[in-house]
């Protein structure tokens, strides 16, 4: 099982929400409205998390809708949950909690919020897409492998409904300043990207182009933005973390290079406490609109 904790969801989304495409974000919601112009919009988040998407997309969307929310981790559903419930009580709306699904009251508007605990890598086919107007996911293409990519593709492409997948992994990341070793640091990150975190040999930075490039050959729309986190010297703990995962990557693709890498890291830590150290780390947004039907 591939772990990710509700404290690092919680740290990356603010990043994740500035560098989120609103633009294909607000085309993701004219195909939802094109589907169900008078009724709820109704949307399955893929690998959900503690919410982050919903949170991101919800006021975006501004219908009435209902959100299902899948992931396998039922510490995260149990952590979404309560991080819906503080993020409405922060907004100043109401958000009650009907045997376990939310209902938050936005002036006219009512979303609901449901999550289920799903393994998407062994049961993908076990979605009933029919009863949703549209998919989302984010941060989740790069951990899954060609072939769960074909199924996801064959899924949509059988029924047809629209996809946003934001804030893939697309392997750019700028140190600035720059050192000799980041490059060192670069490749065991790239060699990481390739292990099996449940779904197979993952394609990592390659996934939301080789999806965009299927969805396309099935007469879907497809658009990819960019979308990276810019993460300036004022954001010190989030530089922090990703100079230590960085490391710790590299160290354990590779022993050998420890001691290049244990430098690399103090350096990398002094900078970011002199306020001068960033980070840019790239990522694509894509959005798949299916071919309208005759
Ligand atoms: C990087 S996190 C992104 C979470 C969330 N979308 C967000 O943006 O905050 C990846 C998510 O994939 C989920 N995941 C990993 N393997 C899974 C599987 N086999 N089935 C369902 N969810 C899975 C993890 O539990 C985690 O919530």
């Amino acid at each position: 099982m591939t772990g990710f904790s509700a404290d690092w969801l919680r740290q990356r989304e603010p990043f994740d929400l500035a560098a989120r495409s609103q633009t294909l974000a607000l085309q993701f919601r004219a195909a939802l409205v094109q589907r169900a112009p008078d009724a709820n919009l109704r949307v399955i988040d893929l690998a959900c998390g503690s919410g982050a998407n919903f949170r991101a997309l919800a006021p975006l969307l501004q219908a009435d809708q209902e959100w299902l929310m899948l992931d396998h981790d039922p510490l995260l559903l149990a952590a979404q949950r309560a991080e819906i419930a503080r993020w409405a009580a922060r907004q100043g709306w109401a958000c009650q909690d009907h045997a376990g699904t939310l209902s938050i009251h936005v002036g006219p508007t009512r979303w609901l919020v449901r999550g289920q605990q799903l393994d998407l890598a062994r049961d993908l086919e076990a979605l009933d897409l029919a009863s949703c107007d549209g998919l989302v996911t984010t941060a989740f293409l790069d951990l899954v492998s060609t072939s769960w990519l074909d199924r996801l593709s064959t899924l949509l492409t059988r029924t047809r409904r629209p996809l946003l997948a934001t804030l893939s992994v697309d392997g750019r990341r700028t140190w600035s300043p720059d050192r000799p070793t980041d490059q060192l640091v670069a490749d065991a990150f790239l060699s990481h990207q390739g292990s099996d975190k449940g779904f197979g040999p993952s394609l990592g930075i390659g996934a939301a182009d080789y999806l965009a490039d299927s969805l396309a050959m099935a007469s879907y729309q497809v658009s990819t933005q960019a979308s990276d986190w810019a993460i300036g010297p004022e954001h010190r703990e989030m530089l922090v973390t990703m100079a230590q995962e960085a490391a710790a990557v590299a160290i354990e693709a590779n022993p050998a290079n420890a001691p290049a890498v244990s430098d690399w890291l103090a350096q990398r830590l002094a900078s970011a406490q002199q306020g001068l150290l960033s980070l840019e780390v790239g990522h694509l947004d894509l959005l798949a609109v299916p071919p309208t039907e005759n």
